[in-house]
């Protein structure tokens, strides 16, 4: 993937030029989007407005939002829009070429980075999350996460990890929540080996809350920071506690590398932990819920799930776990269907051109995973956990995961997570479920919010 920095946005640049007249063509290969018009702007307020009168308990705006983008983006002939809100403008990616590009970058100051939304929020939690890293510190960074969470390949504590898991979904699960709670045990379990408090979950939830919503993060200020200070307090005393570095953790794992080869202060090293916490009790528990939910939906898939579980060794094997294939294709599909990371902002603050579209200098950049994903597809939403099963195996040919330099680098754990909690849920507890089904050869855009409800034989 070629990355074209454009000139700094000099008074004679094509970039400023195209950004004068939104829709117009450059000559040269590269070209900004067509640009939304105030026309569509009020075709999305009465999107949203009708909306809300036929659906006043349920109304989805993100819904309202994507079937929005995707017309005003087919009725221009390209996947990917400048969306123009007056005030500002964003170029919403919805093509999967475009998206690819981005995403295979490594992240640097002068080519593509983090866009500033993404970087205000999180910089709140942890200024130096590897997420809104970009340069020679990501660089570092990326290697200590690497380094600790081992990804491609079985992690070294796997059958820990497991263990872990099987104690957590242990309790017979009758809602989402209690599947948020299981894998928020099963983290304190893999990220600190059991040695720290159940609190320090219920924390990171709360943080990542504020992370999320700007206009909280300002009314909750001053016991917002109360909270992350108390967060970071906890952490650091974990990371000087001589018997909780010593466990078959994250954290060992992290404090042996950082002693071995010291990365960066304890600050910085301590900030990289909270996004190994927070995707346990979030997307980890949109995945499953997901996946589990599909899977009881479907007699058929449901069936053929069974029959793997019944053919396979001991759940406390982690060789088990690895060889349920069927399983995963099941939380691949269901992420495919239900993104459970939906977004990323991105910007090139001194404009570059990618995959043919110029990214003017500073633009936010909004990456639409569901977008991406409805642009590739030919069918109606259809739960087919084998389009992603080759001779037995799960092919690569979606990852909600993303590729590129900035891929997940907690991938091989959660889907092991993943994994162990389905078989569970299906072959141990026995599942069924006990609110809304979903209609597996049609699906909605967006899953339930409210409903799932699950009964133990
Ligand atoms: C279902 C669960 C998960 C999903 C769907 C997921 C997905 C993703 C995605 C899409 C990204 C790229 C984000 C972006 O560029 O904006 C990402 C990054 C990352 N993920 Fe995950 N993730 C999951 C679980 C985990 C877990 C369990 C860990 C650690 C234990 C983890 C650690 C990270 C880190 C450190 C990054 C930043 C990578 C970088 O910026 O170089 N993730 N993840």
């Amino acid at each position: 993937m070629k990355i074209r920095l454009s000139r700094p946005a000099g008074k004679t640049s094509a970039v400023r030029h195209m950004i004068g007249k939104p829709n117009a063509m450059v000559n040269s290969a590269a070209s900004l989007p067509p640009t939304t018009t105030l026309l569509d702007l009020m075709r999305l307020a009465g999107g949203i407005a009708g909306e809300v009168i036929r659906h006043p308990r349920t109304f989805s705006v993100r819904t309202v939002f994507r079937k929005w983008a995707r017309h005003a983006a087919a009725r221009r002939g390209s996947a990917n829009l400048v969306l123009n809100f007056g005030v500002k403008r964003i170029l919403l990616v919805g093509g999967s070429e475009l998206s690819k590009a981005i995403l295979d970058a490594r992240p640097s100051p002068g080519g593509i980075t983090m866009g500033e939304a993404k970087r205000k929020g999180m910089s709140f939690l942890a200024p130096h999350a590897l997420t809104i890293s970009d340069g020679a510190e990501w660089e570092r960074l990326r290697a200590f996460n690497e380094g600790v969470l081992e990804p491609g390949r079985p992690h070294e504590h796997e059958r820990v990890f497991l263990g872990h898991v099987l104690a957590a979904f242990e309790t017979p699960i009758r809602d989402i929540n209690g599947i948020r709670a299981a894998m928020s045990r099963s983290m304190l379990g893999i990220v600190f080996g059991g040695k720290a408090p159940a609190w320090l979950a219920d924390d990171v939830q709360t943080l990542v809350g504020l992370v999320q919503n700007p206009v909280k993060r300002r009314i909750m200020g001053f016991s917002g920071r109360r909270r992350r200070e108390r967060f970071y307090a906890a952490l650091r005393d974990l990371w000087r506690d001589p018997a909780a570095v010593r466990t078959a953790s994250l954290l060992g794992v992290a404090h042996r590398s950082a002693t071995a080869r010291p990365a960066g202060d304890e600050t910085l090293l301590l900030e990289q932990l909270p996004h190994w916490m927070f995707t346990f009790t979030g997307s980890g528990t949109d995945l499953v819920a997901r996946a589990l939910t599909l899977i009881l939906s479907d007699a058929d898939v449901r069936r053929r799930v069974e029959t793997e579980l019944e053919g396979t060794g001991a759940l406390e094997e982690p060789a088990t776990i690895r060889d349920l294939a069927l399983v995963e294709a099941c939380l691949i599909e269901g992420a495919h269907l239900f993104p459970p990371v939906t977004k990323t902002f991105h910007c090139a603050p001194a404009g570059a051109s990618v995959a043919g579209v110029v990214i003017p200098p500073g633009m936010e950049v909004l990456h639409s995973f569901p977008l991406v994903a409805e642009s590739d597809a030919t069918e109606v939403r259809r739960f087919r956990p084998e389009r992603w099963l080759e001779s037995g195996r799960v092919t690569s040919g979606f990852d909600p995961f993303l590729g590129g330099a900035r891929g997940c680098p907690g991938r091989s754990i959660i889907l092991h997570v993943s994994k162990a909690a389905l078989a569970v849920m299906i072959g141990r507890q026995r599942l069924t479920l006990d609110g809304v089904t979903l209609k597996t050869d049609d699906l909605p855009l967006e899953f339930p919010r409210r409903g799932v409800a699950f009964r133990p034989a």
